[in-house]
């Protein structure tokens, strides 16, 4: 029906793909949250393991819906599972070369005789049938494909299936979260990625962009928030450039990119029909879980226009905290990587957030050692971390990855040696700029969702947490009331002092969710809130 109905869409009229889109919505809707019967104890069971980014966490949950739909239990552990699931990354040649050591440790000693070995994932897209050499996997699936995996692990003996479908999003498999996590829970609205840059295998492993509907994000964030998950992070490989294009939208706007953005590959048919974009979707996401506090990622800086900055700072249970990825601080190596912005249009941008949303919190992507980077290119970016300030950044030294423009086309002549120097260099420079951030944040609150379970620690009850900006907290778990913080609580907590990138502070009482800050005066900038019981204002 499914696959019918996937065929249909394709060929029939823009006229009649709304209705087509309801009828899948319906069928979405039906087959989404029932919940699965425990599979008996004598059932195959099967264990996952998860590599890479967010997205492949997200994709594991899928993975077990799907398996445990099919009768299979959870095993403990994978060295006492029956089939064992390697959820993998491709991205940089080390990531590859650990799932390899991993999948020749579970052909060794620390496998289970006769057990079945799955690898999936963006490795699974790249290196295709040379996972089986050595017999090292039994079964290969890509990101596109994990709907096959029950029947294929039926089948026993090798098969393999890494069709890109431009078409699934696995909108309606209710992902089997990790219990772990309960207050915290990623929604997955994208796939794909149709950007270009030069570097990036991506856009090979994940195929074309698509978008989940609006709807069905919707049940499954106000589902989310029914079940008491606080922090929702909205996944997609380029996620604001989202758009659902069979939902009328409330804005009907066609696509705006950030100022002074000019992407490589831009769809002028796409980018002026209307329906849902990131912005719209953001704020009816916040709506659907109201104290629950929203984050997305991963974004990229050309879709960052005013409208989306402006929603983050008006939405207050939005998160005002932006992953701004930028790469280099150098415009050849920008153009050489077809980012499509130069570094004084990110530079703008930077400001241009820090404008819209006071206080935001930023963090950024760097690659350190890409082809032709000369030492003047490697400063350039040195001193964009230097001047931004990130609050968290993740930082790389270049990997070329087969069939990528840049591996087809550019030179990877920056030795080893010196791509770990400047790797180094661009760590010490981002670690002295969050130091000072940290330290800037002393004296003051913030709004903090608890995570950790409390922990005994020099005479008092320590429990951790994350502010908007993604930094973690530790403080004393009772409130001046005499009640007790647990996971999942909001609180506003006074900063006493930063050991590293650590903060450490008091809770001073609990807050109502995640859209309930700190009060701040517009004269002195003296933080405060209203106390319920007096009605009077204090800090
Ligand atoms: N080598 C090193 N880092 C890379 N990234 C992507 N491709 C490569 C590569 N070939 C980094 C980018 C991206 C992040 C997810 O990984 O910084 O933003
Ligand atoms: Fe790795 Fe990219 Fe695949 Fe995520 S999408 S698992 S980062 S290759």
């Amino acid at each position: 029906m499914r696959q019918l109905l996937r065929r249909a869409t394709r060929t029939l009229s823009t006229s009649t793909k709304p209705r087509l889109a309801a009828l899948r919505e319906t069928l979405a809707r039906d087959a989404a949250p029932k919940p699965l019967p425990d599979a008996p104890e004598n059932a195959r069971s099967f264990f996952v393991e998860t590599r890479g980014c967010q997205m492949n966490v997200a994709d594991s949950e899928v993975v077990r819906t799907l398996l445990r739909g099919d009768g299979l239990r959870e095993a403990e552990s994978a060295s006492t599972a029956d089939v064992v699931l390697l959820n993998t990354c491709a991205i940089r040649d080390k990531a590859e070369q650990k799932v390899w050591t991993r999948l020749r440790d579970l052909r060794g000693r620390r496998g289970k005789e006769g057990q079945t070995v799955a690898v999936l994932g963006c490795m699974a897209e790249r290196v295709r049938d040379d996972l089986f050499r050595d017999g090292l996997a039994d079964v290969v699936v890509g990101p596109d494909a994990y709907r096959k995996l029950p029947a294929m692990l039926r089948d026993q003996g090798q098969s393999i299936d890494v069709t890109l479908d431009r078409s699934e999003n696995y909108a309606d498999v209710l992902p089997t979260r990790v219990e772990h996590t309960a207050h915290g829970a990623f929604v997955s609205i994208q796939r794909g990625c149709d950007n270009a840059c030069s570097y990036c295998i991506v856009p090979y492993v994940r195929g074309r962009e698509r978008s989940r509907s609006v709807q069905t994000i919707l049940d499954e964030v106000a589902s989310l928030y029914d079940s008491g998950v606080r922090e929702i992070t909205l996944l997609g490989q380029n996620v604001n450039s989202y758009h659902d294009a069979t939902t009328e939208s409330l804005k009907q706007q066609p696509r705006e990119y950030s100022t002074g953005f000019v992407p490589f590959v831009k769809s002028d048919k796409k980018d002026s029909q209307t329906g849902v974009r990131f912005a719209e979707l953001l704020e009816r996401c916040a709506a659907a879980a109201p104290d629950a506090r929203l984050r997305f990622t991963s974004p990229h800086p050309k879709d960052f226009p005013d409208d989306v900055l402006e929603t983050i700072a008006r939405v207050s249970n939005i998160a005002k905290q932006i992953h701004m990825p930028a790469q280099s601080g150098s415009d050849q190596m920008l153009r050489r990587m077809r980012r499509g912005y130069t570094c004084e249009a990110y530079r703008s941008l930077i400001e241009r957030a820090r404008s819209v949303i006071p206080d935001v919190a930023l963090s950024s992507d760097f690659i350190a050692g890409f082809c032709g980077e000369t030492h003047e290119d490697h400063l350039r970016t040195l001193r964009l971390i230097e001047d931004v300030g990130y609050d968290m950044a993740f930082l790389f030294a270049y990997s070329s990855r087969e069939k990528t423009p840049a591996a087809r086309r550019l030179e990877d002549d920056v030795p080893s040696d010196i791509k770990k120097k400047r790797l180094q260099e661009l760590i010490d420079a981002f670690r002295t700029g969050r130091e000072a951030r940290s330290r800037e944040r002393v004296g003051k609150i913030h709004l903090i969702l608890v995570e950790g379970a409390p922990r005994r620690d020099r005479g008092a009850d320590l429990v951790s947490g994350r502010d908007d900006g993604n930094r973690v907290h530790v403080f004393p778990s009772s409130l001046p009331d005499g009640s007790e913080l647990t996971p999942g609580d909001f609180a506003h907590v006074l900063v006493d002092r930063a050991e590293g990138a650590t903060l450490i502070g008091v809770a001073l009482r609990r807050a109502a969710g995640a859209g309930d800050r700190p009060l701040v005066d517009a004269e002195t900038g003296a933080e405060f809130f209203i106390d319920e019981q007096t009605g009077a204002s204090r800090w």
